[in-house]
């Protein structure tokens, strides 16, 4: 069986590597791997690569940035090509990016097989260019590997035929198991013992100048009382500039993008960790990290029903007060959800042999 994954931006390099690695250990599979280049900073993309041992893209569409339509329609338009050079059993599909439901929106009009890893999330907020994404690629997928039991309520009651649906776990978590041991923490000058860790780039939190102020005076503030640490993502850092942000302050730490082994320690070695990004909302109810997600929503629920997690939003008293709370020792524990056990990859590749007919002069051909 071909199949061909397709791969764009940071979070789903984490994703891809467990599979591709579950795929290589089954002689059934020949793969190809295709990368966009919606994120093509090496800091963004190949950092990845090396740290998590993804083999080099075998197609670079080199897309890069753009506005949604453009990036979206760009990918549609390279990608189109690739489907028909590569001619490929099945695509492979993760998360919600804009390649994701670009890329599902080309193979799925050439009749190919189309299967969602990371499936039926909803934060019901369409507001989020993500939201928009997954609705659009759940619904044409043919295959929908689901990482949490609400994942599969939310495509039932959206009308997808149940035996579509697999429940197979987190891929993100495989990869975060895998790598534990290995995670390495980044020298950030002037740290001293404990800390907590921030991560933002959300459109919400960073393109609005006010929120972003805001924001930041809190985290200033919080920052007096337990050091922070703060990689900054291209699209934070140049939102920073226009509010003329300035790092003066001794308690918090911005840094550069960090790779994944440095995230993942700073996650383990945090009292706190602060984000906007669903990876870590993830890792940290896998790590039993106290977690506040400085969002309205979520679409990953079971991080707050079973794990460590605490929606706050924009509301900066709500921060602090949940901050103070984990300081006190206050913070959730929680418990890892089923499935996050680091072989929701096998799952995957034994679910696609089980359900994927190969047409038989294909079979023939290979
Ligand atoms: C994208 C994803 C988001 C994911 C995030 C992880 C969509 C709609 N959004 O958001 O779901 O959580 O990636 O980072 O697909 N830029 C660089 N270098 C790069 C890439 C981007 O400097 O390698 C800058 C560009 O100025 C760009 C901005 O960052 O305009 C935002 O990048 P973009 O890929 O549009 O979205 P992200 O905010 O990264």
């Amino acid at each position: 069986m071909h199949v061909l994954h397709v791969v764009g931006a940071r979070p789903n390099f984490m994703k891809v590597a467990p599979v591709y690695k579950a795929l290589a250990a089954r002689p059934q599979f020949t793969q190809t791997l295709v990368h966009t280049g919606q994120h093509y900073d090496p800091s963004l993309s190949d950092i990845f690569f090396d740290q998590l041992s993804i083999p080099r893209p075998d197609v670079c569409l080199d897309v890069g940035s753009g506005s949604h339509a453009v990036q979206t329609a760009n990918v549609m338009l390279r990608f189109e090509q690739t489907m028909k050079e590569k001619n490929p059993d099945v695509v492979l599909v993760y998360g919600d990016i804009n390649s994701t439901v670009a890329a599902t929106l080309v193979a799925a009009k050439e009749g190919v097989c189309v299967c969602h890893v990371e499936a039926g999330l909803r934060s019901r907020d369409r507001s989020m260019p993500e939201e928009l994404n997954r609705l659009v690629t759940d619904q044409l997928a043919d295959l929908l590997f689901t990482p949490s039991p609400e994942a599969d309520i939310n495509l039932i009651n959206e009308g997808i035929d149940k035996s579509k649906i697999h429940y197979v776990g987190n891929v993100m978590i495989d990869t975060a198991l895998q790598l534990a041991e290995k995670a390495t923490m980044p020298k950030v000058e002037g740290l001293n013992g404990e800390f907590a860790l921030l991560t933002m780039h959300r459109p919400s939190n960073v393109d609005d100048p006010q929120v972003l102020q805001q924001l930041m005076n809190k985290i200033v503030q919080l920052s007096e009382q337990l050091e922070v640490v703060f990689p900054v993502h291209p699209r934070t850092k140049s939102r920073l500039e226009a509010i003329g942000f300035q790092d003066q302050h001794t308690g918090l730490h911005l840094i550069d993008p960090i790779g994944y082994l440095e995230c993942l320690a700073l996650q383990r070695c945090a009292k706190i960790v602060m984000t906007d990004s669903g990876g870590l909302q993830e890792e940290t109810t896998a790590f039993g990290v106290p977690c506040l997600t400085i969002r309205e929503n979520t679409e990953r629920p079971v991080t707050i029903s079973e794990g460590t997690n605490t929606l706050v939003g924009t509301d900066t008293d709500l921060l602090e007060r949940e901050f103070l709370k984990v300081l006190r020792g206050e913070g959730k524990v929680g418990r890892v959800p089923d499935k996050w056990d680091g072989k929701a990859s096998d799952r995957i590749a034994d679910t696609l042999l089980a359900e994927i007919a190969v047409p038989s002069h294909k079979r023939a051909a290979a």
